[in-house]
């Protein structure tokens, strides 16, 4: 039986979010190495990789308010910087992964994503679908999209996993990021969370640091908590891909002992 995985790289983690247009290609290729080597030992692994902006793309958007909306000229000419600056980190990330003997299909969201008031309600899936039946890795990445009511926005990593979980079903959504997981007030990893945990923890959970427009931690743990109330079996599991090792032992064993597990 095949195992369905998404797997998103977060912007923290692949980009220096403190400087501007600032990627890590050594974690990135370190990443890509790990996953190299979670396919070889788990030739049933069927990856979905979409990865987060950081520093390229939070950068690029943060002037004109991309995520708010997309009116004027300016603002437009706003939307067409934030998808460059997004494929520019793409760009790298496909060269270092395909690099590195990861088979990566690069799939461009915004040539299909629509939205209505930041709500993603269409993607393509059809390319996806058969970039997996011939054995590929699709690579997404988070990205403008046009809205049907404001114009523009931008659709989040997270946005492209909850819009395709019901399509293509995956067994687990691994968010790798660059802290070891949800952390209680005491600064210690939760290990699980349960959706009725969420009313306790709001107090706790703290945002992302640097400029982030797509939401932190808090919103993370919100949205994932939200799925797998809807999808019984699904676990989410955020956990620092900092740590040589994590991502690989996490791919290969859903058990493996990491940052925070979000299930029912
Ligand atoms: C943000 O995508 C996309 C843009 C700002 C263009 P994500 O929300 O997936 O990226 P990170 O992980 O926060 O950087």
């Amino acid at each position: 039986m095949p195992e369905r995985v998404f797997l998103k790289l977060g912007g923290s983690l692949i980009t220096d979010k403190s400087r501007p247009y600032t990627p890590r290609p050594e974690v990135i290729r370190r990443l890509a190495e790990e996953v190299r080597a979670a396919r070889a030992a788990r030739p049933d692994l069927e990856l979905v990789i979409g990865h987060g902006s950081g520093s390229f793309g939070h950068t690029a958007a943060a002037p004109y308010g991309t995520r708010q909306g997309v009116r004027t000229p300016r603002e437009w000419l706003g939307y067409a910087e934030v998808a460059a600056a997004a494929a520019r980190l793409n760009r790298l990330v496909t060269d270092i992964f395909l690099e590195a003997g990861v088979p990566v299909l690069s799939l461009q969201p915004s040539a299909s994503a629509r939205c209505r008031d930041g709500e993603l309600l269409h993607l393509e899936t059809a390319p996806i679908r058969d970039a997996l039946a011939h054995g590929l890795v699709p690579l997404l990445y988070g990205d403008v999209a046009l809205d049907d009511v404001r114009g523009g926005t931008i659709a989040s990593t997270e946005d492209l996993f909850v819009y395709l979980t019901p399509l293509l079903a995956p067994q687990r959504i691994l968010l790798a990021t660059r802290v070891a997981g949800v952390l209680d007030d005491r600064g210690e990893v939760v290990p699980v969370i349960s959706p009725a945990d969420l009313p306790a923890l709001r107090a706790v959970l703290r945002g992302a640091r640097g400029v982030d427009v797509t939401g932190g931690m808090a919103d993370k743990v919100e949205r994932m908590a939200a799925l797998v109330e809807r999808y019984p079996g699904l676990v989410a599991h955020i956990f620092s891909g900092e740590t040589p090792g994590t991502l690989t032992s996490v791919l290969l064993n859903p058990a493996a002992t990491a940052g925070t597990r979000i299930r029912r």
